[in-house]
């Protein structure tokens, strides 16, 4: 898989990006002297007191303790992991995201990717040419499809036998080993490697950049199963690409609406019925990343399920998964299936209308939240009502600050029969909900002792500082929590004098010391005061004193049962001369 991104790329990222900017285009930020304010997204409250310094480059609740960096934010706001934080900040600038490939040079993918491509033009060559063609053919034809739209979606055969891509002209020696890596080989036996896909329909899937990243295939033969799929490879990933949308985004310049279904043949046979804006996922449900991946090419996404239990239940899973991406302006409606049906059955027997209208007629988001959130409770009591709140109030606490979030909030309360006062008293005061507890609130596993957080904290509110302070080699002895952070720190910096506080906080996030730096922000600390460097040298001079002392203390009791060697006397008689012990 995909190697760790580079520290000093991140860093750089970090540094190149306005925190302002990035949160602006999420919420409204009021400004007040250097800083911006507003009610924070994090918790419920009418009062603003989240802020977002555009000099640290950090945000902080004031109210519930969230806190962080634009990556952090992206990460708390948007539900994305790190590295797709990274990705999405990356996109921002126009940056491809290196990455680091073992000890060796970065993985080059482009053999994966020219090996996809080729296989792929190969499977359509089939399908127009291969003896075996005509029972495929008919197929398709059966399922109403025309020869234009099967090359729109560069539909291929896989014919029949498995040692058709091994044996490919003009392929070169790492061609095995290309194709296995590209999920196009199985190794049925030690050396032993046959074609994944035969008597199979190819569905090729795109990346967003029109580049062929893997496979699905329909079998002719009924051959189980019904649908084979590539296996996720470094080009691959399930739970982020979504079949068709690289075709719907090249049908319009802008598109009004995505339709999110369930097959391959349905996002086909929609095309087929000139309803170009259709997307499947790959046989897996509905991600957080599938949602942002949606929203950034559209502002309008409907999901089409089937109307049984099952369609029930992935449509709840989809939409908590898309409560976080619920920015306004953005919206998100469904539309159950009539038992039995899908959008290619029912396209095919009523046509584009009917099925425009059904997804016109989409139930909103909204709806089928309160539905699924009162379907087996007695709204009439107190004990159902209650237990509804319960129920609805992480939920609305996952929806981006605005006005969704507001006017769903309010008909929870509605619902409950509670208001305002009563639903936020159902929670510690100040504290934000469970979920954000947890993660603000996490224990520091490595509580930094007074001395090294002091200069710790003075550096990361002052990274220019490094540049000035005497780094004593005496430093490097001492074994106390937090100094190997803090020597890093001044290296880095030394290193990297054009780092800000958010730089540093992402430098060292798996840092096993250093991953609560974003804690330490104190966002009272003013920026510019007098003596910052005496004050950050004296941390440093105190530490060595204490380590000192510490040190005079331990060689004094060896001393007195008589086990000093040579160098500890005379490192004893140094340390109480009030000298350095290292030479
Ligand atoms: P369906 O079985 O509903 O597919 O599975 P479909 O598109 O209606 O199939 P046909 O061709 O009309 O009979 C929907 C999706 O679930 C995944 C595929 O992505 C498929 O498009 N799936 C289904 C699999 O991955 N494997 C399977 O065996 C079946
Ligand atoms: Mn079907």
């Amino acid at each position: 898989m995909a190697g760790r991104i580079p520290k000093s790329f991140i860093a750089d990222l970090v540094a190149r990006t306005d925190i302002v900017e990035l949160v602006t285009g999420y919420m409204t930020l009021k400004k007040r002297g250097t800083d911006h304010w507003a009610p924070c997204p994090f918790h419920n409250e009418k009062t603003p007191s989240f802020k977002v310094s555009a000099e640290r480059q950090t945000y902080h609740c004031f109210g519930c303790g969230a806190h962080g960096t634009s990556v952090g934010f992206l990460m708390e706001y948007s539900g994305f992991t790190y590295p797709e934080a990274i990705e999405h900040l990356a996109d921002m600038h126009g940056l491809e995201v290196p990455r680091e490939q073992g000890s060796a040079a970065r993985e080059d993918l482009s053999p994966l990717y020219d090996a996809l491509t080729r296989v792929n033009g190969w499977y359509q060559q089939q399908l127009r040419n291969h003896p075996s063609r005509n029972k495929a053919v008919e197929y398709l034809k059966g399922r109403g499809l025309s020869g234009k739209i099967a090359a729109q979606f560069e539909l291929g055969l896989a014919p029949p036998g498995r040692d058709h891509l091994l044996a490919l002209p003009e392929t070169g020696e790492d061609w095995c080993n290309t194709l296995t890596k590209a999920g196009l080989l199985v190794e049925r036996a030690p050396g032993q490697f046959a074609d994944r896909f035969w008597h199979r329909i190819m569905f090729p899937i795109h990346d967003r950049r029109g580049r062929v990243i893997g496979f699905g295939a329909r079998t002719l033969d009924g051959a189980n199963p019904k649908y084979l799929n590539s296996p996720e490879t470094p080009v691959f990933v399930k739970g982020r690409e979504l079949y068709g949308l690289y075709q719907a985004r090249r049908s319009h310049r802008k598109l009004a609406r995505l339709v999110v279904v369930e097959g391959y043949t349905d996002v086909v046979a929609l095309a087929q019925f000139d309803i170009t804006y259709a997307v499947a996922t790959l046989g897996t449900a509905v991600t957080a990343d599938h949602v942002e991946r949606l929203f950034q090419a559209t502002t309008r996404v409907v999901f089409c399920f089937d109307g049984d239990a099952a369609g029930r239940q992935a449509a709840w899973r989809a939409l908590q998964n898309a409560l976080p991406h619920m920015r306004d302006g953005r919206s998100i409606g469904f539309v159950f299936l009539p038992e039995g049906e899908d959008p290619d059955s029912l396209v095919r027997a009523q046509g584009k209308e009917a099925l425009e209208t059904l997804v016109s007629q989409a139930q909103p988001l909204s709806d089928v939240l309160f539905q699924q959130l009162t379907e087996a409770i007695d709204l009439t009591t107190i004990e159902g009502r209650a237990q509804f709140h319960r129920d609805a109030q992480p939920l609305v606490e996952k929806i981006p600050f605005g006005a969704f979030r507001e006017l769903v909030y309010a008909r929870m309360l509605e619902l409950a029969k509670l208001n305002d006062e009563q639903s936020e008293r159902t929670r510690p005061v100040k504290n934000p909900a469970p979920r954000r507890i947890a993660y603000h609130y996490r224990e520091n596993s490595a509580r930094l002792p007074p001395l090294s957080r002091t200069a710790i904290k003075l550096l990361l509110h002052h990274p220019s500082l490094a540049a000035d302070v005497r780094q004593d080699g005496e430093l490097k002895a001492l074994n106390m929590p937090g100094v190997n952070l803090l020597l890093e720190m001044l290296e880095l910096l030394t290193a990297r004098p054009d780092l800000n506080t958010a730089a540093v906080i992402e430098h060292f996030r798996d840092h096993q010391e250093g991953q609560h730096l974003a804690r330490l922000v104190d966002h009272r600390e003013p920026l510019l005061r007098d003596g910052l460097a005496d004050e950050l040298q004296g941390a440093l001079d105190r530490l060595v004193c204490a380590y000192r002392e510490e040190r005079r203390r331990s060689l004094a009791r060896k001393m007195a049962e008589s086990k000093l060697d040579d160098d500890e006397v005379n490192e004893y008689r140094t340390l109480v001369s009030g000298g350095s012990p290292i030479h």
